[in-house]
């Protein structure tokens, strides 16, 4: 069993999903879990993209200390530079450069001819590995490139340091056939490759991310990049726990292990979704809420009889719990701590007290309180620490009924500690409460998407609601909990706005240290 690395890219491809916005905070909470998880690698981010970027890049670095960390760059010395500002704490910094290598890039974007593309890779190459330890180059649209041309760049690109060479299916267009090909080619043709490693990157336009990576493997890839639940740009990126699953199951036909800890996956997977507002669908393959379910009377039998009639993976392999209840209204201060351990979540005693508290409260409204209401509460406060002062919801009532206009009345602390009220009505419960938020606040508000999800199964299920709004032309996503549907969607639009204030505010305090 030869073993294949992981190289998570949820932290930049994912990132790169629309609608999605991360926080530094959030950004290190996926990044912990990905290290849990057991990633070798985590692209945490692109530095020279913006401020906020490189930030979030340089905490992961300083802080992941069991999986090594890289950065994107495109092939220009500002972007080294700053990526190497970002990421020389980290435990094994690494580099990731890019340069499209097909003919519709080179024509069309780059403006270069194949000559100067080689150059400009291999000078780059050069001057990264004078930092760098570890230099990944990428031949961005490697599929749609001509084989020989790639051949002749990545024997270049060995030859100037390079440590691993990938070959991105940039726009997802290849075929399990063709990409395994490919592999098979530059392995046999380049005389340098054995000092390098090669790496699959694939994306889902055409659904064949997964199976694409398979196919790389099985010709001599030793590396898979891809995101968390396949999040990413248009259709995403290769699911990595579809495609560590499928390792597993099927390891009579694929003579390969990882690294990964399968039953973090759920965990994991719960995570990204709850982050990103990117929620998988029911029938997602691994980690999907149907991916367990079985409705056809004759599987419901057969699975009674015997589970592997109809269930090839278990639930328990993925980190499904049966998720049962574990703490209760009359559990105390030390048995909720060593669940929040067991959970795996390390608090400071301020926050294990907030978390209680919020425990407390969800004790009076629910009888059983499951691992996974747990995990939504311990998400969100440790994914708010800024002490900014914020919009705080006093009191809300919503009046709704067939026969009635939809009328909400909303009490508002404001960030300058004053109490503001107002009603206003809409044509329906949510618009009405939204459009009364609008008005007491004052940044200029538009509302882009919104979603409603119940946490668990069961009538008494915590809501969730996810918001997209954009705030002063800066798009910003919010999330928020609740055990009524209504005050969800109020605690999710508060909390964009609130993030954008604490984004402001900490830019702002930043410019006056400088
Ligand atoms: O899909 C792609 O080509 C990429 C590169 C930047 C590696 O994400
Ligand atoms: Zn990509």
């Amino acid at each position: 069993m030869s073993q294949i690395k992981i190289f998570d890219t949820t932290l930049r491809d994912g990132e790169q999903s629309p609608g999605v916005n991360l926080n530094q905070l959030e950004k290190l909470e996926i990044a912990k879990q990905l290290e849990r998880f057991g990633v070798d690698r985590m692209e945490a981010g692109f530095p020279a993209s913006s401020k906020g970027d490189f930030n979030a890049v340089k905490t992961i670095a300083d802080t992941i200390k069991d999986t090594s960390v890289t950065g994107l760059a495109r092939t220009v010395k500002s972007d080294v530079d700053v990526a190497w500002e970002a990421l020389r704490g980290a435990a094994e910094p690494c580099l990731h450069l890019f340069l499209a290598t097909s003919p519709i890039h080179m024509t069309y974007k780059l403006k270069k001819s194949p000559e100067q593309v080689i150059d400009t890779a291999v000078e780059m190459v050069s001057y990264a590995k004078q930092k760098f330890p570890q230099v990944e180059w990428s031949a961005e649209d490697a599929s749609r490139s001509d084989w020989k041309f790639l051949a002749q760049i990545i024997e270049r690109v060995i030859d100037a340091g390079a440590t691993v060479i990938n070959l991105p299916d940039t726009v997802g267009y290849t075929t399990p056939l063709e990409y395994g090909n490919l592999f098979k080619f530059i392995k046999e043709t380049v005389p340098n490759i054995h000092r390098a490693s090669l790496s699959c990157h694939c994306h889902n336009d055409l659904g064949m991310a997964v199976a694409n990576s398979l196919a790389a493997v099985e010709n001599g890839a030793t590396q898979v990049e891809g995101t968390i639940n396949g999040i990413g740009e248009r259709a995403g990126n290769a699911a990595l726990e579809e495609f560590a699953v499928a390792l597993k199951i099927r390891s009579d036909h694929y003579p390969y292990h990882t690294n990964l800890k399968l039953n973090e996956i759920k965990r994991t997977s719960d995570l990204v979704a709850k982050l990103t507002g990117m929620y998988v669908q029911a029938n997602k393959a691994v980690i999907g809420r149907n991916a367990f379910a079985h409705e056809a009377g004759i599987h419901q039998d057969g699975v009674l009889k015997h589970a592997s009639t109809y269930e090839i993976i278990t639930p328990e392999m993925v980190g499904i719990s049966s998720n049962t209840l574990f703490l209760g209204k009359h559990s105390g201060r030390h048995a909720f701590k060593d669940k929040v351990k067991e959970l795996g979540y390390e608090l400071s005693d301020e926050k294990l007290k907030e978390a209680f508290n919020l425990f407390k409260l969800l004790t009076d409204r629910k009888k059983e309180v499951t691992d996974d209401d747990l995990f939504t509460i311990l998400m969100e406060i440790q994914t708010d620490t800024s002490t900014v002062e914020k919009y705080q919801l006093e009191m809300f009532q919503v009046q709704y009924g067939t026969a009635n206009i939809p009328t909400a009345t909303v009490l508002l602390k404001n960030p300058d500690g004053e109490t503001v009220q107002t009603a206003c009505t809409g044509q329906g419960s949510v618009e009405a409460l939204y459009k009364t938020l609008d008005s007491l606040i004052t940044e200029d508000l538009h509302l882009v998407d919104y979603q409603l999800n119940s946490v668990g199964r069961g009538k008494d299920a915590l809501a969730e609601s996810h918001v997209q709004l954009v705030i002063n032309g800066e798009p910003m996503n919010g999330r928020g909990t609740a055990q009524d549907v209504i005050e969800a969607s109020a605690n999710a639009f508060l909390n964009a706005v609130n993030r954008y204030i604490v984004q402001q505010k900490t830019a702002k305090n930043k410019q006056i240290l400088k």
